[in-house]
């Protein structure tokens, strides 16, 4: 684990998360101490194929390391040509998945589906250990529809995998119920290579709470970041010097929110940054109040300026209405119309 992060004993990674984990996102996370990040799984077929879409997946620079780039797919073929052509993008890791429960993946015999399979995994773990020299990790669930996590980190230990994370729910399960934290215990016990401990850390107490109760080498956090990139700073103080991190002001949650929309409409271009910024704009200001009004203002803006101008507005209107709280009331007009009241 030292070569990721040699300054501290417990490394803090963003998780694989489709649809959020872009190169903007993760330079955020690390400005907020997450080491390790990972691109959201891309597929390997896609890759081969020098797809477009796939090409931006894969979009990163010098600042965005150590980089983990997960492929997804079944052929071991398919799987080791595609490692080989992303080791041109430098990635620290090559991250094979192994756990998407999603039907559209599974049904090609990917993702999820592999635990049903051992000797593919083997296959595959080998192919790709064979055609790069960079480190191979697989990012796995317990099982499709029973625990068969030990047999299989075993299995892949054997087959020279250098690195396992572990989101121990079965994949029928696909979000309900809850992790079961004892796996990630299991597994570590049991094999020599580091031990990523994953799934349902919620914020900074849960991340201590993984590291004591499982003895993982390093806690991966994902949808728990969407919106708060301060869970790692958070984590980190609280495991490195036991401070009791509080609640992060509402104006520092509207000005990082700002810095991530202008930092995505540089990378993405006005007018996806626009909409893609919309969910991250719901996880950032999550449980403000007048938010769902926000929302509703926001559907209908179509340029950075604007948004980043509501943004501030909602910033001053909040400021107003803890002041009118805390004092008489007064501003409560031009709140409510603001609001649409
Ligand atoms: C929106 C979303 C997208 C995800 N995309 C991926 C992915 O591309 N690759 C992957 O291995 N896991 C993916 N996952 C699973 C997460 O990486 C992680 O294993 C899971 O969310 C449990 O961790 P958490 O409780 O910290 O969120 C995704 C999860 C979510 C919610």
């Amino acid at each position: 684990m030292n070569f990721l992060q040699p300054y501290t004993r417990y490394p803090l990674m963003l998780a694989p998360l489709a649809g959020w984990s872009d190169k903007v996102f993760r330079l955020i996370c690390r400005e907020f101490g997450a080491s390790l990040c990972f691109t959201e799984m891309v597929s390997a077929e896609g890759v081969v194929r020098d797809n477009l879409a796939t090409r931006h997946l894969l979009e990163s620079d010098r600042e965005d390391r150590p980089l983990g780039i997960q492929l997804f797919g079944s052929d071991p073929g398919v799987l080791a040509a595609a490692a080989k052509k992303v080791v041109e993008l430098a990635p620290d890791v090559i991250d094979l998945n192994f756990g998407c429960p999603v039907k559209k993946v599974v049904r090609q015999g990917s993702g999820a589906a592999l635990l049903q399979d051992i000797d593919r995994m083997v296959g595959i773990v080998r192919a790709v250990k064979d055609a790069v020299t960079l480190p191979v990790w697989v990012k796995i669930r317990s099982g499709w529809n029973e625990d068969v996590s030990l047999d299989v980190c075993q299995r892949l230990e054997e087959a020279g995998v250098d690195g396992i994370t572990v989101h121990p729910r079965l994949q029928a399960m696909h979000f309900k119920g809850a992790a079961d934290w004892s796996v990630i215990k299991k597994v570590k016990k049991a094999v020599r290579v580091p031990v990523i401990g994953n799934g349902d850390v919620g914020d900074w107490r849960d991340a201590k709470r993984m590291f004591d109760e499982t003895g993982c080498d390093a806690v991966m956090i994902g949808r728990a970041a969407r919106g708060n990139p301060w869970i790692f700073a958070q984590s980190r103080e609280h495991l490195e010097y036991g401070t009791m991190p509080g609640d992060i002001p509402a104006d520092e949650r509207i000005d990082i929110c700002t810095q991530h929309l202008n930092m995505a409409a540089e990378q993405f271009g006005e007018r996806k940054a626009v909409k893609l910024m919309r969910k991250h704009i719901s996880h950032y200001l999550k449980g403000l109040p007048l938010i769902s009004e926000l929302r509703a203002q926001l559907l209908l803006l179509e340029k950075k300026s604007d948004v980043a101008k509501k943004l501030e507005e909602y910033k001053n209107i909040l400021g107003e209405k803890t002041t009118s709280a805390a004092n008489t009331g007064d501003n409560h007009d031009r709140i409510s119309s603001w609001a649409g009241e």
